[in-house]
């Protein structure tokens, strides 16, 4: 089952040495909220470097239905109009979100303090995530909304036409709960106070204060206190997205697994809050250095040195850095699949409720490939075989995850037997030039249906 069209079967087969650089595209979530935000101020937003990825797209669309100007002026510039705060029109149509859990739940809690009404869709993986996480705090605001049973999409929210400020304890580990509280505070009076117990990725903080809202972020016994003053004018920006360290997981973890390989991977943002797949890969004693350190746009960055490890050993990832790398576990789990011993994830509930049941997609793979996986509601654990002995020659349900194709994509590159999965189609939500960008490095992915 393809979300876009046309399922498209792959298979990676082994090969040599993974080597040269690894331009990947640009970071997703700040893509998402530089089309988001600058369609909340009045006049003309820049960004270069975006995700041209679908779900990226689906977003702009969207901006779009609700009064803004996107233009894509090539080579990855864009420009946003934007209508300014609670200024979105009502769109005529449905809006689409395609496969994007981080469009529809950040652009739901951007339109709900506005006086309009909206009904969201998306594709078969989007339709069954829970939404309930959304619009139970936005309902606080004054937003009501109707969906399928289980607070699943198709849905239909009405925004608050006098919306109050909110004071919400976010009760899930989760960037895009977080984001679309304080996108709707934006258009309430006074302070809008969101409370995370757990830090997930802090880029709608950082950029609302770059688009000039007035926030600020405490630590206290409660958590990160992020309080926002509400209706303030926000100011077009010139951002420049930086590359995705979710996108660098999959040629660094390929290069670390692939005998005789050494990849560079430049300018990836290594936000703390984004960057726990490095240090558990470090951890695991993969040969993974950071170059060239420095700052841009007041984010860290670095050039990502990933060499061929020999000597992984498998470790407790500890649950404290889920949060950081919650969308590598499925790439992470490939890795301990060449690893000697246990690798052990606890504390990742909500990889049940990604873009697939990522626990069980990943599970299903790995043990089809010769790797046995234990599991529970919220942990899982890999046995790793070490270099040269996973068997591979498996096909797998990628389940519209790009994560899960991507992952098993990778893994073939270093398995006894090649290893395909019957949709690579959803890798184009995040990462389309990601085939182009293997075989350049050396990689063998081919579709099986042409
Ligand atoms: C995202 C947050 C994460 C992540 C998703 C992108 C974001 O989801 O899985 O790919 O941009 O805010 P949760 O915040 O729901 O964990």
């Amino acid at each position: 089952m393809s979300g876009h069209g046309t399922p498209i079967p792959m298979m990676s087969r082994p090969c040599g040495p993974l080597s040269g650089e690894a331009h990947v595209p640009g970071d997703k979530s700040i893509s998402h909220r530089s089309l988001i935000l600058g369609a909340m101020c009045v006049g003309q937003t820049r960004i270069t470097g975006l995700l041209e990825g679908e779900d990226v797209l689906d977003t702009g669309r969207a901006m779009e239905a609700f009064g803004a100007t996107v233009t894509n002026h090539g080579d990855g510039e864009w420009t946003v109009t934007g209508v300014g705060v609670g200024g979105f029109a009502e769109p005529e149509q449905v809006i689409d979100c395609g496969n994007s859990g981080t469009g529809v739940r950040l652009i739901m809690g951007a339109m709900a303090t506005c006086p309009i009404t909206v009904t969201f869709t998306g594709d078969a993986s989007l339709n069954g995530r829970p939404m309930g996480r959304v619009t139970d705090p936005l309902a606080l605001f004054g937003t009501q909304a109707v969906g399928r049973q289980g607070g699943r999409l198709p849905m239909t929210l009405v925004g608050a036409v006098d919306p109050v400020p909110v004071r919400y304890v976010v009760p899930v580990p989760s960037a895009q709960v977080k984001s679309a509280v304080l996108l709707a505070g934006l258009n309430a009076p006074g302070q809008t106070v969101v409370i995370e117990k757990e830090a997930t990725r802090d880029h709608t903080e950082r950029m609302l204060q770059g688009f000039g809202a007035t926030l600020t972020v405490e630590q206290t016994d409660e958590g990160r206190v992020i309080t926002l003053d509400g209706q303030p004018e926000l100011t077009p920006q010139t951002i420049v997205v930086p590359r995705d360290p979710s996108s660098a997981a999959f040629p660094v973890c390929a290069a670390i697994i692939t005998p005789g390989s050494d990849v560079l991977v430049p300018n990836i943002g290594l936000n703390p809050t984004r960057a726990g797949l490095f240090t558990t890969l470090q951890d695991m004693g993969a040969d993974l250095v950071y170059e060239n350190m420095r700052e841009e746009g007041g984010e860290p960055v670095a050039d990502l040195r990933a060499k061929f490890s020999p000597d992984l050993k498998g470790i407790a990832v500890p649950p404290a850095r889920a949060a950081s790398m919650i969308d590598e576990y499925p790439v992470l789990s490939v890795v301990a699949a060449f690893a000697l011993g246990v690798t052990d994830m606890q504390g990742v509930k909500e990889l049940r409720v990604k873009e697939s049941d990522r626990i069980d997609a990943m599970a299903k793979g790995l043990r089809a490939a010769g790797v046995s996986v234990d599991e529970g509601p919220d942990w899982w654990k890999v046995t790793g075989l070490g270099h040269g002995n996973v068997p591979g020659g498996a096909t797998v349900a990628s389940q519209l995850d790009h994560r899960i194709a991507m992952a098993f994509m990778v893994m073939g590159m270093a398995t006894q037997k090649p290893m395909s999965v019957d949709d690579g189609s959803p890798i184009a939500t995040s990462f389309p030039i990601f085939e182009d960008l293997m075989a350049g490095l050396g990689a063998q992915i081919v579709r099986t249906n042409s």
